[in-house]
């Protein structure tokens, strides 16, 4: 079975995105295709990157940044769950990519973004520049949820309508195909 990390990308206290972290990782464990695993940003708490060497050189002094390596390490396939900040990515997530770079090598990326009027595809556009310099492989297919705050019911849970739950599909079976593929370039 692969295994998937399913990671936030804001910190901040009451933030809404841990509502549909929390709806897609069930989805995710709903294919049994996938070993799911949640990595909340506010949990994993990442000071800012704060390594002394290159993290090509995997050197890593801190213990946060063990962690973060052996996390990321066993990962076959993520799914960021990216909001935007100012028309781009928030901070954590860069910051939480910046701390690795062979970890994410050769591993596919999946999107769910959520915002206002735009639906996080801002912020989606800019990440996708980052994860490539990291040699993940952004999957095309991607869950958009503007104005998601209407999916929000009063006990914080995030429910989907039919399109939404359509788009997941399609995303998590075009994930689990590029996440065959990426594995043996993974093992040459
Ligand atoms: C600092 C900040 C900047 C924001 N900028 C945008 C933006 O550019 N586009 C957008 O659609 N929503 C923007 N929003 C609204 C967010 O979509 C909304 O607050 C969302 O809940 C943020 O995710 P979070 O709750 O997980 O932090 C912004 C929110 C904050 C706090």
């Amino acid at each position: 079975m692969y295994k998937i990390k399913i990671i936030t990308s804001t910190t901040r206290e009451g933030r809404k995105g841990i509502a549909v972290a929390n709806w897609i990782t069930e989805m995710a464990r709903q294919t049994n295709t996938f070993e799911v695993e949640l990595l909340d940003l506010a949990r994993v708490n990442l000071p800012f990157m704060d390594e002394p060497n290159h993290p090509r050189l995997q050197q890593y002094k801190h213990a946060h940044t063990k962690d973060w390596s052996a996390k990321i390490s066993e990962a076959d396939a993520f799914i960021f769950v990216l909001a935007e900040y100012n028309f781009a990515f928030p901070a954590p997530i860069k910051n939480a990519i910046d701390y690795l770079f062979n970890e994410w090598k050769y591993k596919p990326v999946a999107f769910v973004s959520y915002g206002g009027v735009s639906g996080g595809l801002r912020s989606t556009q800019m990440l996708k520049q980052v994860v490539a310099a990291v040699y993940m492989t952004a999957i095309v297919d991607q869950v958009i949820l503007p104005f998601f705050g209407k999916h929000i019911d009063d006990k914080g849970i995030f429910v989907p309508d039919e399109l939404i739950s359509k788009s997941a599909d399609a995303m998590l079976k075009e994930l689990e195909r590029c996440t065959e593929g990426l594995k043996g370039m993974r093992t040459k």
